[in-house]
């Protein structure tokens, strides 16, 4: 029997959508027009968009085909119900909570929970989760392990919970931790994946000290994935088994469906306890809408559900990851520093490294994703100083990394669009001598990545 090396696409493309060539002139106009900011392009004037993987995907049409199925009933629409049956059956938690998408989940959750002076333990806060908690005024402690801070280290799971670290957070600081949550896969961290040995670590440690435990559960698919391939007797299972019993090591989580489940907007917060349930639907209904709805449509809970089943499906996941390896393999053989081994949806370059000419304060994130634009039409986003330098009182220190992150939106370009990234960062990085850094000309306050303008330097 013939064995094949080449994974293909699991799916024909019904639908398609033209991408716009431009030339590197308009390019650099564009980008000088958006103040040196890819996040203030338009969307057209980019080529192969990776500025993230969320409510990029392209939705199946089996998915197209459920949203006719929506029911916009007020209260108790089908879809809810459709909706609740398959997150229960996934996450096996008793109250479904929709949201209009993660941060919503966040917020309702940790205002529903959080008083000033808590401390919230994760491997690594994704930045809506960071503000949401800090909007609280309390502290989002990140207790990765420290393989999971190495950019070049190889570990299969450097998304795990250091667990002593976090032993002895809840030894000393108790009494201020509502509840520990745990994010898969890692974002922050590279979309590193998290063992299902440390999350039955991180289960005892909260039994011991009678802590609830969430899952930040956006990428719980790729999460599995890395499960069944890396941890030790999984092999033998299904996706969906795995991801049914990293549900079931938690109280509860947070969902963002605009990554794992599939849709362009969606999340849910789903939990256990009655009381912490009945504050946050309270809350929904302040900010989002009723419990049956909570700020969707009916025919967006009927994407998120039906994505939720195409998600665990194995050729699905082993298309997607391989993808992402694909272009990190490809890196990693052409000598550009990314973070190893390849993220779930992402791979990251190591920007400081690559161009240690550039001081951090002078953004090589930035000067990395700028020339992608512009040689390239191509759109990565700055993880690094720009992102996470601005400190509480304004001033700027930089950060431990500064990455660029090409994210790879799920079942939208095809292995052609990838071979040309590759192709698009090799150059660049051969031609990192002619990068230079840029000044900040305006400095938002808060999250300031998405709306601050550049000048580039000259020397
Ligand atoms: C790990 C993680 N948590 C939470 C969120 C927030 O989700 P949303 O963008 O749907 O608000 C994201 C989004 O990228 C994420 O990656």
């Amino acid at each position: 029997m013939l064995q094949f090396k080449t994974i293909i696409e699991p799916f024909r493309i019904k639908s398609v959508e033209s991408v716009k060539f431009t030339a590197r002139a308009e390019r650099e106009t564009a980008l000088t027009q958006a103040g040196y900011n890819v996040f203030l392009l338009r969307g057209e004037d980019v080529l192969i968009d990776l500025l993230t993987d969320s409510g990029t995907g392209a939705m199946s049409a089996a998915q197209w085909g459920a949203i006719m199925q929506g029911d916009e009933t007020y209260a108790g629409s089908r879809s809810f119900y459709r909706f609740r049956d398959v997150v229960q059956d996934l996450t096996g938690f008793r109250h479904v909570i929709p949201t209009h998408q993660g941060r919503a989940a966040e917020r309702i959750l940790f205002h529903s929970v959080l008083k000033p002076g808590d401390v919230v333990p994760n491997n690594n806060h994704f930045d809506t989760t960071r503000a949401n908690v800090e909007v609280e005024e309390a502290e989002a402690r990140d207790l990765v392990i420290p393989e999971g801070r190495v950019p070049a280290q190889v570990h299969p799971f450097k998304g795990n919970v250091d667990l002593g670290a976090l032993e002895q957070t809840l030894a000393r600081d108790g009494e201020r931790v509502p509840l520990v949550m745990v994010t898969v896969t890692n974002n922050t961290g590279g979309g590193q994946p998290v063992s299902l040995e440390n999350l039955r670590g991180v289960r005892k440690l909260c039994d011991r000290f009678q802590k609830p435990f969430f899952l930040d559960a956006c990428r719980f698919a790729e999460n599995a994935w890395f499960v069944k391939t890396r941890e030790a007797g999984q092999s033998g299972r299904t996706p969906k088994a795995i991801a049914q019993e990293m549900f079931s090591l938690a109280d509860g989580c947070t969902m963002s469906a605009k990554k794992d489940g599939l849709a362009n907007i969606g999340g849910f917060l789903a939990l256990n306890d009655d009381a912490w349930a009945e504050r946050c639907r309270n809350l929904l209904i302040l900010t989002e809408g009723f419990p049956t709805y909570g700020g969707l449509a009916g025919y967006d809970l009927e994407a998120v559900a039906r994505g939720l089943e195409e998600v665990v499906e194995e050729p699905y996941l082993h298309y997607r990851i391989r993808s992402i390896e694909y272009l990190h393999e490809r890196l990693v053989a052409a000598g550009v520093p990314v973070i190893r081994p390849a993220g779930g949806h992402a791979v990251y370059i190591d920007a400081r490294s690559l161009l240690p000419h550039i001081a951090p304060l002078q953004y090589p994130g930035i000067a990395l994703v700028n020339a992608l634009y512009v040689e390239a039409g191509i759109r990565g986003v700055e993880i690094g100083t720009v992102m996470f330098g601005r400190q509480h009182d304004g001033t700027e220190k930089a950060p431990a990394m500064d990455l660029v992150r090409l994210a790879i939106p799920r079942r939208v370009y095809t292995q052609s669009h990838i071979d040309y990234v590759a192709e698009a960062v090799i150059g660049v990085a051969a031609m990192k001598q002619q990068l230079r850094g840029y000044r900040m000309t305006k400095a938002p306050a808060v999250l300031r990545h998405f709306t601050a303008l550049f000048e580039p330097l000259t020397a």
